[in-house]
């Protein structure tokens, strides 16, 4: 288990010791040079692990706070100066995934045996108040960016200066066509009245009339589309994917878990392609997915679905 620093209990990693095995971290530490990247690294849940099991680890992350976080954890597990030949060993950046190679080739970290990608939000941003992620804090401004330094657009920009047609686009990568068009008119309606600032204004919005799964909270699908859209996820996903396969090498792994169908449909893609053009093994035919007792007492990873590929 990570360090019992109490950061666990705010973000629990999803499906690790599943990840661990993907990686196969621990068959090729007593190698020394074994090289892995957290494209995701978030507070460094899965990074401490490998770094703890020898592996040598780039962790990228979008957040600096997260960043900083996880530094301070990896820090503990394997210090720079630790004499034990069986810890790895870490490089932390801020950047984004969508610059992976140009990243890992500044690291040297450009011929790896595995590649993480733990996607979406943890759950300690979700629990950042200032970042209007999540639907309980109605006095939040919306704002949603994974990263305050790089990305000037916010959530409330968004829901400001799109038209019509472009908000239907938005909602629709989360939503049937239908609730988005409603929405979407609902929000240009609203906004003639008064600016759409906080997590509250958007939930006035939304109304359980939005509702379009029975089981979800009506708010979950119009957030998450605005998150996605924020951060340009689907797109970010979509350029590092190519990029984490030509950083592997042959028999290297990228193991990739989703929390959407968006994110598991690109991957899933991705994954076929690369098989179909010889250049990937599709190692597993179906996702793997968290145990019952995980979902029992970390319920993030209930939506969570996990795919590996391993390179020709
Ligand atoms: C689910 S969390 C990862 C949690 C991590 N595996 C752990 O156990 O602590 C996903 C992280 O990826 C980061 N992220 C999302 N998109 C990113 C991108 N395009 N580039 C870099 N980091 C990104 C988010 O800020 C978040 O911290």
């Amino acid at each position: 288990m990570p360090g019992q620093d109490g950061l666990e209990k705010i973000h629990e990693p999803v499906l690790l010791g599943e990840v661990v095995d993907a990686l196969r971290v621990k068959d090729l530490a007593h190698l020394k040079k074994a090289h892995f990247i957290d494209a995701t690294l978030g507070l460094g849940g899965h990074s401490l692990e490998i770094c703890k099991a020898g592996g040598n680890v780039l962790g990228i992350e979008a957040d600096e706070e997260s960043l900083e976080i996880a530094r301070k954890r990896l820090m503990k597990v394997c210090p720079p100066t630790f004499s034990s030949h069986e810890r790895g060993s870490f490089t932390l950046v801020h950047g984004n995934f969508r610059d992976l190679k140009e990243i890992a080739l500044k690291e040297r970290f450009d011929r790896v045996d595995g590649i993480l990608f733990d996607l979406g939000i943890s759950s300690y941003q979700l629990a950042t108040k200032v970042k209007g992620f999540s639907f309980q804090d109605l006095d939040a401004y919306l704002d949603m960016r994974f990263d305050r330094i790089s990305q000037e657009v916010t959530a409330q920009d968004l829901l400001k200066v799109l038209n019509v047609g472009q908000l239907i686009e938005l909602f629709r990568v989360t939503m049937p066509k239908g609730v988005a068009r409603a929405l979407s008119k609902r929000i240009v309606e609203a906004r003639k009245i008064r600016e759409i600032k906080t997590v509250g204004d958007f939930l006035e919005i939304i109304k359980p009339k939005f509702r379009s799964k029975p089981k979800l909270n009506p708010s979950t699908l119009p957030f998450l589309a605005l998150r996605i859209a924020v951060n340009s996820e689907l797109d970010n996903l979509r350029q590092a994917l190519p990029q984490a396969l030509e950083l592997l090498k042959a028999g290297g792994r990228l193991v990739v878990i989703s929390f959407h169908s968006g994110e598991d449909g690109l991957v899933k893609n991705f994954f076929k392609e690369s098989q179909d053009s010889e250049r990937g093994l599709i190692i597993t035919k179906k996702p793997i997915f968290p145990e019952k007792k995980e979902i029992a007492t970390n319920p993030r990873a209930r939506s969570a679905k996990m795919r590996i590929l391993q390179k020709k």
